[in-house]
C-alpha cells in the first residue's frame, strides 16, 4: 500500500472521508459500550509537538493506545529538534523507528519535508497554515448533531487563521459554503490557504452578514501560537468580531456555535455563547478522539470494512 499522508484537509478525498466518518461512528459506539478494539496492537504512533496542546497530545496518546498500540511525545525543548537537527534527518529516524507520525509544528513546508523523509503516515497535528485534524472532528460533530454538511453555511468570525484555511479546504471538498469576516488587514490568502478559487467562500466585512442564516457559527483565538507579538495590535483590531449573543441571533434558528478551543472568553466568544444552549464544544473536543482513531485505523490498515 503506498503511504498516504494527512497534511492538509484535501489530502483525503470525499469517499475517503465518508468512510471514516461511518468508522468513526463505528468506534465511538465500541468506545462507549466498553468494548475492547485493537487493530493496531504493536504499532507505536510518534508524536512530535513544537508548540504546547491539551487536546491533540490527549486525543492521540489516548487514542492510539486505545487501539491496542503505543504513543511517544517528542517536543522540541527535550529532543535534538529543538537543536537544529534537519528535518530530513529526522525524519529518516523516527520512521524508522515508529509505524505513524503527528506533528504540530509552525510552516507547514516543515511537515512537507519531514512527509518526504518519511517511511511512514504523517499526520499535521496543526501547523501555522493548517489544522485538519480539527476540522475532521468539527465536521464529524456537525453531521452528529444536524446530518450531512453538503450545501450548509458555516459562518467563519475573526482570525483566517489555520482553522478557518481548513474549513475553506473542507468546503470544497465536501461542497458546503463558508462565510468569512475578519477585521481588515486578516483577509482570506487564497493561496496560503490552499484553495482552487472562490466557489465555497464568501467574504463579509460585517461579522452580523457573515453569521446571517448561518447552520453554524465558529470562531477561534484572535492570536495564534507563533503569533504572540502581534497579541495586542490584534486585541484592538479583532474588537468587533466577538461572537455574541446577539449574532446568533441571527444566524439559523438551530444555528450551532464550534470552537476548537482554548477559548478566551470575552475575546473571540462571549461566555454566554460558548456555555450556552447552542454551543457543541465538549463534544467538539471529545470528537477529536474518534475521528483520529478512526483517521489512524485508515491510514494504517487501509478500509477494513464497507
Ligand atoms: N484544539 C486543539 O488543537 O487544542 P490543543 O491545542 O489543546 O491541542
Ligand atoms: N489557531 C489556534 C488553534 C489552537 C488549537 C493556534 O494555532 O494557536
Amino acid at each position: 500500500m503506498a503511504i498516504k499522508h494527512f497534511l492538509q484537509f484535501n489530502d483525503l478525498t470525499r469517499d475517503e472521508l465518508d468512510y471514516i466518518f461511518e468508522r468513526t461512528r463505528w468506534i465511538k459506539a465500541q468506545f462507549k459500550a466498553y468494548q475492547q478494539y485493537w487493530p493496531l496492537v504493536d504499532r507505536t504512533l510518534v508524536m512530535i509537538f513544537e508548540k504546547a496542546s491539551t487536546r491533540t497530545r490527549l486525543s492521540f496518546e489516548a487514542g492510539m493506545q486505545q487501539l491496542g498500540g503505543a504513543a511517544i511525545y517528542l517536543n522540541t525543548r527535550d529532543s535534538q529538534l529543538g537543536r537544529g537537527e534537519p528535518v530530513e534527518d529526522a525524519a529518516q529516524v523516527i520512521s524508522r523507528m515508529s509505524d505513524i507520525v503527528m506533528i504540530r509544528t509552525f510552516e507547514q513546508e516543515i511537515i512537507e519535508r519531514f512527509a518526504e523523509n518519511s517511511r511512514v503516515p504523517v499526520i499535521n497535528g496543526l501547523t501555522n497554515e493548517y489544522h485538519p485534524c480539527q476540522i475532521l472532528a468539527d465536521i464529524f460533530t456537525f453531521i452528529e448533531h444536524r446530518g450531512p454538511i453538503q450545501g450548509r453555511t458555516v459562518a467563519w468570525i475573526g482570525d483566517s487563521n489555520n482553522v478557518c484555511n481548513t474549513w475553506l479546504q473542507a468546503a470544497e471538498v465536501l461542497d458546503f459554503n463558508v462565510h468569512v469576516s475578519t477585521p481588515p488587514g486578516y483577509e482570506v490568502e487564497q493561496e496560503r490557504a490552499g484553495l482552487y478559487g472562490h466557489a465555497h467562500y464568501e467574504e463579509f466585512s460585517d461579522p452580523m452578514e457573515a453569521a446571517r442564516g448561518a447552520d453554524l457559527v465558529t470562531t477561534d483565538v484572535w492570536t495564534s501560537m507563533g503569533f504572540e507579538a502581534e497579541n495586542e495590535e490584534r486585541m484592538r483590531d479583532f474588537a468587533d468580531w466577538q461572537v455574541d449573543a446577539d449574532m446568533m441571533k441571527v444566524a439559523a434558528r438551530d444555528a450551532l456555535f464550534m470552537h476548537c478551543l482554548p477559548a478566551h472568553r470575552g475575546e473571540e466568544v462571549a461566555a454566554e455563547v460558548i456555555d450556552g444552549a447552542q454551543s457543541v464544544v465538549w463534544d467538539e473536543a471529545e470528537n477529536r478522539l474518534h475521528t483520529q482513531k478512526a483517521l489512524m485505523e485508515y491510514l494504517l490498515l487501509g478500509k477494513v470494512a464497507g
